[in-house]
């Protein structure tokens, strides 16, 4: 057992001993994309879905990928079964390369490939009863779809939601709810849950399309489509969807109570039926 796994470009050993040159164009650009995958039970959950996403990911960005799904899945399998933990957290990550400092991409690029796997701890009871939210003015950029590891503004905004007391920004942008620093949302208002619609303002979350086709099994009407500021203050329920959060209710929004400001019926069967998807 060899705990904290790192993996650069086909190499694994201890994560402390995993470094990249400083000319990396990740390091120095923000150059590369990115995915944060969580077992179940020791297995990865959803990874055709995420290892799919970097792929649309690194194709966005002109990058090529050096390995296929498949390599992809047999080296994260093997850094799980490394690090020998209960549940683990596998990040990768994809930059292109070492390089003198240019914008120009290099002619020859050799794309630097990192893996780390980490121990999962579950989030706690606390967590799971309910968070708080901020709202942010979406300082992003205008490729929110792409997982690119530039993340400076998530970066920021979680730490104002922090330093607020609360657990989450939420990012506003024309009067339209987005989506979180680190995580898709979603409404329920009368019944009917609503998100941000796909596309270039948000990240297509895993979790979120899981949720979204629990909720329709479940006969629940599901709108995607924008979802504007004053809907999100009124909702009934407000929840977040993540690799990270799960299904986790949100029971206010700059310190005001959403709904009742306990978890909602509708957040409360979904984050049951998403647990059943994990067992
Ligand atoms: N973040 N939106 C943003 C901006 C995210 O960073 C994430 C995940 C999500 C949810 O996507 P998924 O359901 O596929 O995990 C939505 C990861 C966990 C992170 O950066 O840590």
């Amino acid at each position: 057992m060899m705990p904290d796994i790192g993996f650069v470009n086909g190499q694994f050993m201890p994560l402390a001993d995993a470094v990249v040159s400083v000319e990396d164009r990740g390091f120095q650009f923000g150059d590369g994309v990115y995915e944060v995958i969580r077992t179940y039970g020791g297995r990865p959950f959803h990874l055709n879905a995420h290892l799919a996403r970097l792929e649309r990911s690194a194709k966005a960005i002109d990058l090529p990928c050096p390995l296929s799904p498949a390599q992809w899945a047999e080296r994260v399998a093997e850094g799980i079964r490394l690090a020998g933990y209960r549940e683990c957290k596998v990040y990768l990550q994809l930059t292109r390369g070492p390089a003198p400092r240019d914008h120009i991409f290099p002619t020859a690029v050799h794309p630097t490939v990192v893996m780390t796997v980490r121990e999962l701890h579950p989030l706690s009871d606390g967590l799971r009863s309910g968070v708080s939210a901020i709202t942010l003015p979406d300082f992003r950029w205008g490729r929110c779809d792409i997982k690119s590891i530039g993340l400076l503004a998530n970066v920021l905004a979680r730490q104002r939601a922090k330093d607020a007391g609360a657990f989450e920004a939420i990012f506003i942008r024309d009067g339209e709810v987005t989506e979180g620093a680190v995580s898709n949302v979603m409404i329920v208002r009368r019944g009917v849950l609503a998100t941000s619609p796909e596309g270039e303002r948000i990240l297509s979350g895993v979790t979120r399309s899981l949720v979204l086709e629990l909720a329709r099994k479940e006969g629940l009407a599901v709108q995607e489509r924008p979802v504007s500021e004053a809907e999100l203050r009124g909702a009934d329920e407000v929840f977040l969807t993540g690799t990270t959060v799960e299904v986790l209710p949100v029971n206010r929004i700059d310190g005001i109570a959403i709904g009742s400001g306990r978890p909602g019926p509708v957040v409360t069967l979904l984050a049951a039926r998403f647990r059943n998807l994990t067992v």
